[in-house]
């Protein structure tokens, strides 16, 4: 089975990524994969989620989406909050787009299962050898840096309670999958495992990594013997892992964007190609680091 996988492409409105979508959706049908995945953050408004994944979508294979934490933030109009973008209304504008949200139904294909979900965070990828109190964390602030959630995530669970949830959900959906499945692929935003966080020894950068997933997710992935794949975003530096039988990738395209002539090269770059046969998992072409460490950062995204 083949995939192609990408995520973090953080959609500009306004139709302002018009090519970038034209050129992923070009590439993909090029590696005319089996399943095609994005493993979150669009945008945090639903209807550039939208119509970016009505850009996307690929007819040839299946097409499936797990949200991001960008694409729960809520409305500034407060017309929606996170709780009900995550439940109802994100996975209903990926059924209008011809995408599945995993987080709603696992996708069986013959012997493999994709399963998916947001993930979320608990602290436990922080630093500990910078000794900064828990409390910081809770409140999301150290020395002036905010990890933005605390203003955009509305819903009322703590960030443990939040990943316990979706730690309960993956593990319902993992026990009641069919027989036949010998095979699962997990799709998910934030990082199942720690050891896909990459470090830089600076601030506020190491406190920010506290943000990007929980430890206890993975446990749950190497308890099931079936888990042969993981493959998430929101990290936006690309990396590739084996934790004992997984193989763990995050494959973010991220914020910056290329001048117009490479913009085809820098979408090659970031969508990764996975081949799953009886003999493992390769990724022979995967690129790893920040795809845009040397590009121009695009601030304006509302
Ligand atoms: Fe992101
Ligand atoms: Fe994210």
């Amino acid at each position: 089975m083949k995939i192609a996988a990408i995520s973090d492409l953080h959609v500009l409105p306004d139709d302002g990524d018009k090519e970038l979508l034209t050129s992923i959706k070009r590439r993909v049908e090029e590696i005319a994969p089996d399943v095609f995945v994005i493993a979150g953050d669009i945008s945090d408004r639903i209807d550039v989620l939208s119509d970016s994944l009505s850009q996307l979508k690929v007819e040839s294979c299946s097409n499936l989406y797990v949200a991001g934490n960008h694409d729960v933030w809520f409305e500034d109009d407060k017309s929606t909050t996170s709780l009900d973008k995550y439940s109802r209304s994100v996975g209903e504008v990926c059924s209008k787009n011809g995408f599945k949200h995993l987080p709603d139904f696992p996708h069986i294909d013959g012997n493999t299962a994709f399963v998916g979900s947001i993930g979320w965070y608990d602290y436990s990828f922080r630093r500990f050898d910078l000794e900064i109190p828990l409390e910081y964390y809770e409140q999301k602030e150290y020395n002036g840096a905010v990890w933005y959630d605390l203003f955009k995530i509305d819903w009322d669970y703590s960030d443990v309670e939040a990943t316990d949830l979706f730690n309960r959900k993956l593990e319902y959906d993992l026990s009641t999958l069919p027989e036949n499945i010998n095979n699962i692929v997990y799709v998910s935003h934030h990082l199942p495992f720690r050891e896909l966080t990459v470090y830089k020894d600076r601030l506020p950068w190491d406190f920010h990594s506290a943000f990007m997933g929980a430890q206890s997710t993975g446990k749950i992935l190497e308890r099931d013997q079936r888990v042969i794949l993981s493959v998430s975003g929101h990290s936006h530096i690309r990396n590739m892992v084996t934790i004992g039988g997984i193989t763990a990738i995050t494959v973010p395209l991220g914020y910056g964007r290329p001048d117009q002539d490479k913009l085809d090269s820098f979408v090659n770059d970031a969508v990764a190609v996975i081949d799953l046969s009886k003999d493992g998992t390769s990724i022979p072409d995967f690129v790893k680091g920040d795809l845009c460490a040397d590009l121009s950062y695009v601030a304006l995204r509302r």
